[in-house]
């Protein structure tokens, strides 16, 4: 007899496990590979594991680094094959997969190093054909590969399959795409330094895997997660494939499901709780699909798009367009500090106390100001005390072309200045800088003093932005905190040390209202370690007077807009204020234009609001309120 499918399923073309975090999704998949482990060498068999890198799979390989040294697992006879390797970088290079395979897994557990196996990114050219034809060939000596872990590129690529290979597709040399590569970009400090080419397994090859579980973190997966889970299987998106495998599965966290219908179209699988949210979800979503304002949506646009379950409970469509209208039109305010003076019964900031203590917590230098800069000119304006906490350095973010830039300057100063010997000390400075840049080489580590000189450059560049929207220097605070500086990105790690420094700033500060981001991105990525340590640190503080008075709102960065249902204050932007924006972003000079893409989401915010039948605003910047639990 045949298994009933749920009404999800008739959308997800992949079996799909929703997690509520990474490291619950990790605790299970480590358990079964420990099965399977103990399954095969029961049976006198070695187990073959397909291994994965990136951020991705860094809490299974901490999962299964616990299981080891807690409880005695062992990978004595464990054989694993990686995906891939970028080409042209030497094993032991700080980003080469195969250091990254080590510090992450191999070198903690007791698996023999014979037994591993990594594509090799420095083969000569002329022999990668062959040497990627032994690597098939490997696979299949050990008996191929029993479990394939994988992530997944925002192209949709598993391994590096980037968009075009084909499903017949094995171990060979392919070229990056650009997303791929600018995704990589501040692992290598700066898109320039990112290797174009890497040796990957073929789709083929993985597809070729008796298991596969592919996992996906944070809501900027959301969107590719859904076309490979929904989509129709294309070489477009290598990882749609995986739905023609009779035993592969996504294992994901709530961030990364958003884009699923079940979660994103609820009523389109089964019956919907109608929360106040959800409610204003349907009705905007039915105004965006009919593209008409919310306030001409009938009856029959309702009951046509299976929502006649939410008209019969708070229909008719007059009455409950109205309602959502009205909602819409109160997260609307000129005045994110409160208004003071005003009834604030339905704004969305409490009016007292006047004026206000705000933190904007920026996790790296650029966040805070890109994402909500005219709402802090705003806040500003108003009278309020506005403080942005850079809580990181963003050092590694910096390219070496920006230090040598700063560093040649210096020295050239120092030793053009018409009494240069009275600069002798300094111009030696400059000149050990511009030694160290060029003796590091391409992709070699910073030392601690370049490090400090890119930490200096993106501080300036905050200073200048936050001048831009009226901001004194004394109103910006650099953290540094401890994991940024001790750690790489994709495998950064927080300590109490973080939390400590936070939490004395809060207490230091005692905000009446938190600006914060991070809440639903990548669990590795700098934002979203942030957001824990701001979370920790605030949990530290439960009890004190301050704490419960004060606001907390979340804001998004340049990766993902809030959609009209979950936001609870939209500030609009006049065009001066802008313009005024523009103006400070072009402040950050050492960073990427990628990285500035947040006014293009603050015009589409507004348009948005618009199209919803408000009224219509030059940009919006909006907010969530977070209410800790
Ligand atoms: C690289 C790797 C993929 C990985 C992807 C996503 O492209 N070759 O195997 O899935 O990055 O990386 P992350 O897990 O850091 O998001």
């Amino acid at each position: 007899m045949s298994r009933r499918r749920s009404a999800a399923e008739a959308f997800e073309k992949v079996p799909t496990q929703v997690f509520a975090n990474s490291a619950e999704a990790a605790k299970e998949l480590a358990a079964e590979v420990r099965k399977l482990i103990e399954t095969k060498n029961k049976a006198g068999k070695p187990a073959v594991l397909g291994m994965a890198t990136g951020s991705t799979p860094v809490p299974f390989y901490r999962e299964l680094i616990r299981l080891h040294k807690e409880e005695g697992m062992s990978f004595k006879n464990v054989i694993t094959f990686n995906l891939d390797e970028y080409y042209g970088l030497n094993a032991d290079h700080p980003e080469s997969y195969a250091r990254f395979m080590a510090d992450q897994l191999f070198d903690h557990i007791d698996i023999p190093k014979k037994n591993i196996h990594i594509p090799k990114g420095t083969v000569p050219s002329d022999q990668v054909f062959a040497h990627c034809r032994e690597y098939e060939e490997a696979i299949d000596t050990a008996g191929g590969v029993d479990l394939q872990i994988l992530g997944i590129g925002r192209t949709g690529h598993i391994g590096f399959n980037e968009p075009g290979s084909s499903k017949e597709s094995l171990t060979r040399r392919i070229t990056l795409d650009r997303i791929t590569r600018q995704d990589a970009a501040s692992d290598f400090r700066g898109e320039e330094n990112v290797p174009h080419f890497a040796i990957t397994m073929g789709v083929g090859t993985i597809l070729r895997a008796k298991k596969l579980v592919l996992m996906a973190w944070g809501e900027n997966k959301a969107g590719i997660v859904a076309k490979a889970v929904e989509g129709p299987v294309t070489e477009a998106i290598s990882a749609s494939f995986l739905q023609d495998h009779p035993d592969a599965r996504f294992f994901i966290d709530a961030g990364a499901s958003r884009e699923l219908t079940r979660f994103k179209l609820p009523w389109l699988v089964g019956p919907v709780n109608w929360t106040p949210r959800e409610t204003q979800r349907a009705v905007c979503w039915q105004s965006a699909q009919m593209s008409r304002p919310v306030l001409k949506l009938v009856d029959e646009d309702y009951n046509e798009h299976g929502l006649s379950d939410l008209l019969s409970e708070q229909g008719p469509a007059y009455q409950l367009n109205i309602r959502i209208f009205n909602r819409l039109q109160h997260t609307i305010t000129g005045w994110p500090g409160g208004k003071p003076d005003a009834d604030d019964t339905y704004r969305p900031e409490r009016a007292r106390p006047f004026p206000k203590r705000c933190l904007v917590f920026s996790p790296e230098p650029q966040d805070g100001v890109i994402a909500i800069g005219g709402t802090i000119d705003r806040l500003r304006e108003q009278g309020h005390d506005v403080q942005v906490v850079s809580l990181t350095s963003g050092s590694l973010r910096v390219a070496d072309s920006e230090a040598d830039k700063f560093a040649s300057t210096l020295l050239e100063l120092g030793a053009t200045a018409a009494d240069s010997a009275q600069w002798k000390e300094q111009t030696e400075y400059a000149r050990e800088l511009v030694r160290l840049i060029e003796e590091k080489g391409e992709f070699g580590e910073d030392p601690p003093v370049l490090r400090r000189l890119k930490a200096l450059i993106l501080r300036g560049e905050l200073r200048d932005a936050a001048a831009a929207v009226g901001l004194g220097t004394d109103k910006v605070v650099f953290l540094d905190l401890p994991f940024y500086e001790k750690g790489r990105y994709r495998r950064f790690r927080s300590s109490e040390e973080d939390v400590a420094t936070v939490a004395a700033l809060l207490r230091e500060w005692k905000p009446h209202q938190i600006y914060l981001t991070g809440d639903a991105a990548d669990p590795s990525s700098v934002p979203s370690i942030c957001f824990k340590v701001i979370e920790t640190a605030l949990k530290q503080c439960e009890g004190e007077e301050w704490i419960g008075s004060c606001t907390n709102w979340l804001y998004r960065g340049k990766e993902k807009a809030f959609e009209p249902h979950e936001i609870d204050m939209a500030v609009p932007l006049s065009p001066n204020q802008m313009e005024r924006k523009l103006r400070a972003l072009t402040r950050y000079q050492s960073l990427s234009s990628l990285e500035l893409q947040t006014p293009d989401l603050n015009r589409a915010a507004a348009a948005q609001y618009d199209s919803l039948g408000l009224a219509e605003y030059e940009a919006m910047e909006c907010f969530q309120r977070w209410r800790r639990v």
